[in-house]
């Protein structure tokens, strides 16, 4: 299935870790646990797909405010995560780059990231963006910071300020929106996730919960994405 002209981009909120777990009797780590595995499936899904970036929501700036044994549970699957991933990325030809407050992280895990990002700079199939300790608003701050300063410094005038420029302030820079945002779990909102970025996103929510979210679905969403029908001059 050739879609490279049509889907370049998708980006995922992976919802509904907790109540596939709850469901089976499980912890809710469990079900964080069967996610990141589906993070490897569907990455591997996505490749063969031939869309060329994917972005995945995996811990938001409000996820922080989840109980501590939940939080350190998603930090150790991440840091197994990283550890793991390295020889899986490098056979498959991807790119894999972080977005998010990395400061808000252990030191080990941001060593990790940049390790992993540095390794893989130069893979070219699929740029696997990963939002961490990500909010949108945090980030559209930080950006207007950024042109303020320089601003105040005599490095940028006002009437310079574009769309473009703007969008080269973001963690994302360099990274076309998005075609597709898909949500899981039945859940119909964006939770602070790439609010600049998805300005003329296609939206899809399903119902199916996270970890069992596969390539079939996956696919039909690309279809359909192809086959709506899109007026543009971007609106
Ligand atoms: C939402 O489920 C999911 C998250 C908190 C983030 C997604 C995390 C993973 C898929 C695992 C770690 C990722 C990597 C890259 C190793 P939820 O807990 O909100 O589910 P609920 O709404 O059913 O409670």
């Amino acid at each position: 299935m050739d879609t490279t002209n049509i889907c370049n981009h998708i980006a995922i909120i992976m919802d509904g870790n907790g109540r596939w777990a709850k469901k089976r009797g499980m912890p809710r780590t469990y079900g964080h646990k069967k996610g990141a595995e589906n993070v490897v499936k569907i990455t591997r899904s996505m490749k063969e797909s031939g869309v060329k970036y994917l972005t995945l929501y995996a811990f938001s700036t409000e996820n922080w405010q989840r109980s501590k044994d939940e939080v350190d549970a998603l930090m150790q699957l991440l840091n197994e995560y990283l550890d793991k991933e390295l020889k899986e990325i490098m056979e498959n030809n991807v790119r894999i780059i972080f977005i998010g407050e990395r400061y808000m992280l252990s030191e080990d895990i941001q060593k990790k990231m940049l390790y992993l990002e540095q390794e893989s700079a130069k893979n070219t199939d699929l740029t696997l963006c990963i939002a961490l300790s990500y909010g949108s608003r945090q980030e559209i701050l930080s950006a207007v910071k950024s042109i303020a300063t320089k601003v105040k410094n005599d490095e940028l005038k006002v009437e310079d300020i574009t769309q473009e420029s703007f969008s080269n302030e973001l963690y994302t820079k360099g990274i076309p929106d998005p075609d597709i945002l898909i949500r899981t779990s039945g859940e119909q909102r964006i939770s602070n996730y790439l609010l600049w970025q998805i300005a003329y996103t296609e939206l899809f929510f399903t119902n199916t919960l996270w970890p069992d979210f596969g390539k079939d679905e996956l696919w039909d969403i690309i279809k359909k994405f192809s086959s709506r029908e899109r007026r543009y001059g971007k609106n």
